[in-house]
């Protein structure tokens, strides 16, 4: 294993990007190569069958750029495909989710601990599962929450028809009075503000895409894989399965000056 090899990352398109942020900053010296499935998206409303199945062929994409670990930065992939993708593989490959049931668990006081995903993540049950194996004594409530992943990639991140379908979204966790809120969707981090208005400033929000890069830098620690060469110009590389330039445009306004080259790939030939 090289320890200077790139991390791979990938999600169903853009929402992964909240992800390789955290990496980004948290371990400025790591490589990456990040694939967003963008000609398949979304995966919140496919089958679990469906979402393994492509999450196969992006991991043996992944794999012929030589990366030293995966980093599955898509609450849906995660959720459907990491068990059944795990036994392939023998590099490491972490989700999204287990970070943020984690820090979860840890936040909440009352023992009552909301969760939004796509219709797929709350249907395959596997955050109520995963809080339950740390500490049986929680009180789950999950709500699938499909319209925030299109209200963010129209940019409506500060709007108030944003407000208004999170009011609604929202209301049936606050009448559980919940004191700790899972966003659990890539996209839904960026819509932050709106959840501590909607829910109040006693709700921890929890951000799985933050406790998940610092979930990857212990793994990489623990195993002597953190890179220790000092960053260059080829330092990520972005890949994506339909139109670069529709990508990018919403890139740069998660990575600012990160991305150079956005590169189309057919993934069905992998
Ligand atoms: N990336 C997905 C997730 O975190 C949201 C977008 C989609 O449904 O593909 O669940």
């Amino acid at each position: 294993m090289d320890r200077n090899a790139p991390i791979g990352v990938f999600d169903s398109g853009i929402g992964g990007l909240t992800v390789a942020r955290e990496i980004m900053r948290q371990m400025p010296k790591e490589r990456m190569v990040y694939f967003g499935d963008t000609a398949r998206l979304p995966y919140g409303s496919k089958s679990q069958d469906t979402v393994i199945r492509y999450s196969r062929q992006i991991i043996r994409f992944l794999r012929t750029q030589d990366v030293k670990a995966i980093v599955i930065a898509c609450n849906t992939a995660s959720a459907c495909a990491l068990e059944a993708v795990k036994s392939d593989l023998d590099i490491p490959i972490i989700g999204v989710i287990y970070a943020g049931v984690r820090a979860a668990a840890k936040a909440t006081r009352n023992g009552k601990i909301g969760v939004i995903g796509t219709e797929a993540t709350i249907r395959s049950n596997v955050y109520t599962r995963a809080l339950k194996q740390q500490r049986a004594d929680l009180e789950i409530i999950g709500k699938p929450c499909p319209l925030f992943v299109p209200l963010v990639e129209e940019g409506l991140w500060h709007d108030s028809i944003t407000d208004e379908v999170a009011s609604r979204y929202l209301s049936s966790l606050k009448g559980k009075y919940i004191d700790t809120l899972v966003m659990g969707c890539t996209h839904y981090p960026l819509l932050r503000s709106t959840f501590r208005r909607v829910m109040g400033e006693e709700v921890a929000l929890i951000n799985p895409a933050y406790e998940t890069a610092i979930e990857l830098k212990e793994l990489l620690e623990e195993n002597g894989m953190s890179c220790t060469q000092e960053p260059g110009e080829e330092q990520y590389h972005f890949f994506v399965s339909d139109r670069a330039e529709n990508f990018t445009n919403f890139a740069t306004a998660i990575l600012s000056n990160e991305i150079k080259e956005t590169k189309q790939i057919n993934i069905e030939e992998y």
